[in-house]
């Protein structure tokens, strides 16, 4: 079979990754750059080793493209397209939008199409369906279906194989071939009752996660206030086997899922007329948490910044990766530099950000450590300042939350 996978990011070169293995792939991305780098063989996502890419292209089971007549032959169609905030805070399916587009424009016969990007519930039926209609140059009876992606970019113990995959179709026979592409590299395959079910469930799933960390946040600086330690606070309650789970406090949260996934929620929900107060009000929690950390740094630090050599350890949203999609690092550096600081960043895992490349990890009069990756050595950040905050719970003898 010939499958089409529109974007080459972390969800859909993923997936072009597994599927290789069984079927024609060709990956549909709209930046030129990326293209060219995968048809070298050379992946820029983490999990997706160009080992691998280069077998799939010797083999002639994977290329990618910008052109949108290459995905003409397509029997199977998967979005895995952006879908971000607007600059007020709406869902932004712009580039769903144009997903919808290059499939109308370039397929010509009956094809499956499966969304994988996170969107609200009735995305799949309100909005892609009629989208691909809208702009399709004639009338073709496409089957639909979703089946939101759950990667962990990063992750080794979870992955495709073995992360249990919800999927549903507008019709049975949607259904049943979505089940018949998936059941190739995936071994857990759920099947809910309709495709708002499983558009619902991803973003419960992040709401989850936002939700939880908000909590732990506001209770790491309940705890501060009462001079008792988060952490062994946290360890102590943890020990009960059932009815609790574990979430650390941080810098904030990052990445394209948590700051965003629950935002489509609460608006479509208050759309509905259903308040989403909890979900706000958790996402300006995590939000605020920069600027108390920066508070708390200056307090210990004779109430000013103005004029110190501040030096933030990672500024990836989470550790091992090169992600910095929405990185509570930027608004913890933006705050510092607010208050006069002058700030340099160290993470080798990232780079370049922003214009600025990463410093040394050396040299600086107070250290902030925002995400720590395995391959920064902890005594290192010790050293790296006479005062060092520690925002992970992973630098011991550092301050901290
Ligand atoms: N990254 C994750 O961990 C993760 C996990 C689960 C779900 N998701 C969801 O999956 C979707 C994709 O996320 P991602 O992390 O893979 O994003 P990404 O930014 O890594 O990749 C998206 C790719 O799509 C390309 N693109 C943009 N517009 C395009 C278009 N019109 N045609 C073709 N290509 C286009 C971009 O160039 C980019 O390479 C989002 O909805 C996201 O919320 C992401």
């Amino acid at each position: 079979m010939k499958v089409s996978i529109i974007g080459q990011g972390y969800v859909g070169l993923t997936i072009s990754a597994f599927a290789a293995e069984y079927f024609d792939v060709v990956g549909f991305d709209s930046n030129q750059k990326i293209v060219d780098q995968l048809n070298l063989g050379r992946s820029h996502i983490e999990g997706v080793e160009s080992q691998l890419l280069k077998k799939w292209i010797s083999a002639g089971r994977y290329r990618a493209t910008t052109q949108g007549v290459d995905i003409q032959e397509a029997e199977l169609v998967v979005i895995a397209v952006p879908t971000p905030l607007t600059h007020d805070r709406k869902p932004d399916l712009g580039y769903i939008e144009a997903a919808c587009k290059t499939i109308a424009l370039n397929v010509t016969k009956p094809v499956l199409v499966i969304n994988e990007s996170t969107s609200f519930p009735g995305t799949v039926r309100n909005y892609i369906k009629p989208t691909i209609e809208k702009y399709s140059l004639k009338p073709i009876e496409h089957e639909y279906a979703i089946s939101p992606e759950r990667v962990d970019p990063g992750r080794t113990d979870y992955n495709q194989r073995n992360t249990p995959r919800l999927f549903a179709g507008l019709t049975p026979e949607a259904s049943r071939k979505t089940r018949e592409f998936y059941s190739k590299f995936c071994d857990n395959l759920v099947e809910v009752s309709s495709p708002e079910v499983a558009e619902a469930a991803k973003l419960f799933e992040n709401t989850f996660r936002q939700v939880n960390i908000a909590l732990v946040n506001e209770f790491a600086q309940i705890a501060h206030s009462l001079g008792i330690n988060v952490y062994e606070t946290l360890d102590a309650a943890n020990t009960k086997p059932y009815g609790f789970m574990k979430f650390t406090p941080s810098a904030g949260v990052g990445g394209h899922c948590i700051p965003v996934d629950p935002t489509y929620l609460a608006n479509v929900a208050e759309e509905h007329g259903a308040p989403a107060t909890f979900i706000r009000r958790a996402n300006e929690v995590n939000l605020e948490m920069s600027e108390y950390i920066v508070r708390r740094v200056a307090e210990d630090n004779g109430g000013k910044l103005d004029g110190k050599n501040v030096l933030v350890v990672g500024v990836a949203y989470k550790p091992n990766v090169a992600d910095v999609r929405e990185t509570a690092a930027e608004l913890v550096i933006d705050h510092l530099r607010s208050l006069g600081a002058v700030v340099s960043w160290h993470d080798d895992v990232v780079g370049n950000w922003k214009g600025e490349s990463s410093a040394p990890l050396e040299g600086a009069d107070i250290t902030v450590v925002v995400t720590k990756h395995d391959s920064v050595d902890e005594k290192k950040i010790l050293v790296s300042a006479p005062y060092v905050f520690d925002t992970t719970g992973k630098v011991k003898g550092a301050n901290g939350l």
